[in-house]
């Protein structure tokens, strides 16, 4: 509409005046935030916009793909695809406990960064997709001891060590809004739309230790569950189950139960699945999903995953449960 084309009129001449000619980095995840973010400044700059994608290797299946395709292909942004799944498993092999995982998942996106970052000597500007939530959030954190239940990792959010000064074109904007800006910048609605996924991704989704096979499992069983979702319409809504739910998604569980197929035993892992409805994140409800739906998920998982061979469902509210199972 014209008002957002107007907005976006203002954010460009905005950027521009701040940043003049000189080169802008900005750390891309995936996300909303700094998708969107991502799309505004090179709306604003073009070339002057670098973009480092730092792939951990516990992203949902074929997120890295997309993610060069949309931004590379479609957009023309130049932008650097750092593969760093060898290196974050190598760090997180033998560690089992939730809150180390999100740590070392957090410190090593940072430094890979920065390491990338570091070899872009011209840039003087490091782009973040904070929006305003955000910038209450952290003020709260200053001024309140807050009583952290897990300490969420978000990989937005960068140490000031390599010196460059910060360009948040998002600062003052709700997530709805920034979700209209990305749709208006030519960002696919579905994208903008999308659940929310945690900054340490599939880390926090393959209970204790994370190993790149349990990875591979969970990826082809979530995308599964969530290829369903967007495929089901809920009759009495006229719906899709995708859009029905707040978050919904797998979880690896790296036990061993029986099963059989053909005429052969087999003893294999567990996947959960977890599909919630909620306002704000900080109570929710488990999603009331058709059984047959539910069937089905659990049927096509069984028979093209190999290697799991026991789907369970999620029915715990939070509180108690959380959403993540870590
Ligand atoms: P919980 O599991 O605490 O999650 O009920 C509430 C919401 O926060 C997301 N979440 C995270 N997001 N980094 C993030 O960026 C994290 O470490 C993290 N942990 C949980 C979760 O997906 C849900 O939307």
């Amino acid at each position: 509409d014209w008002i957002m084309g107007d907005y976006i009129a203002e954010a460009v001449e905005k950027i521009r005046a701040q940043v003049g000619k000189e080169e802008v980095i900005l750390g891309l995840s995936g996300g909303v935030d700094s998708s969107v973010a991502a799309a505004l400044i090179h709306r604003a700059i073009g070339d002057q916009l670098t973009c480092v994608f730092v792939d951990h290797g516990l992203l949902r299946l074929n997120e890295g793909q997309m993610v060069m395709d949309m931004f590379g292909r479609n957009f023309g942004m130049k932008i650097i695809h750092v593969d760093a799944t060898d290196q974050f498993m190598g760090k997180l092999a033998g560690v089992s406990d939730p809150e180390a995982k999100r740590k070392i998942i957090g410190k090593e996106f940072v430094e890979v960064f920065q390491a990338e970052s570091g070899k872009l000597t011209a840039a003087k500007w490091l782009a973040q997709g904070t929006i305003y939530p955000d910038v209450i959030e952290s003020a709260g954190a200053k001024s309140k001891k807050a009583t952290t239940i897990k300490s969420h990792h978000n990989v937005g959010g960068l140490p000031d060590t390599l010196h460059l000064k910060l360009l948040e074109p998002l600062r003052e904007l709700f997530k709805d809004e920034v979700r209209k800006l990305g749709v208006a910048l030519g960002l696919p609605p579905e994208m903008v739309y999308r659940h929310p996924f945690p900054g340490p991704g599939l880390g926090v989704r393959i209970l204790g230790e994370v190993k790149k096979d349990y990875a591979d499992l969970l990826r082809r069983a979530d995308a599964i569950f969530i290829e369903e979702l967007r495929n089901t319409i809920d009759p009495a809504t006229n719906k899709n189950w995708y859009d029905l739910t707040s978050q919904a998604f797998a979880v690896f569980l790296p036990v061993k139960s029986v099963g059989v197929m053909g005429d052969g035993r087999t003893y294999e892992y567990v996947v959960a699945l977890r599909a919630v409805q909620t306002q704000d994140f900080m109570t929710a409800h488990w999603a009331h999903l058709p059984h047959e739906l539910l069937g089905k998920v659990s049927n096509r998982i069984i028979n093209e995953v190999r290697g799991i061979n026991r789907v369970v469902y999620d029915i715990s509210g939070k509180p108690p449960a959380t959403i993540e199972w870590e």
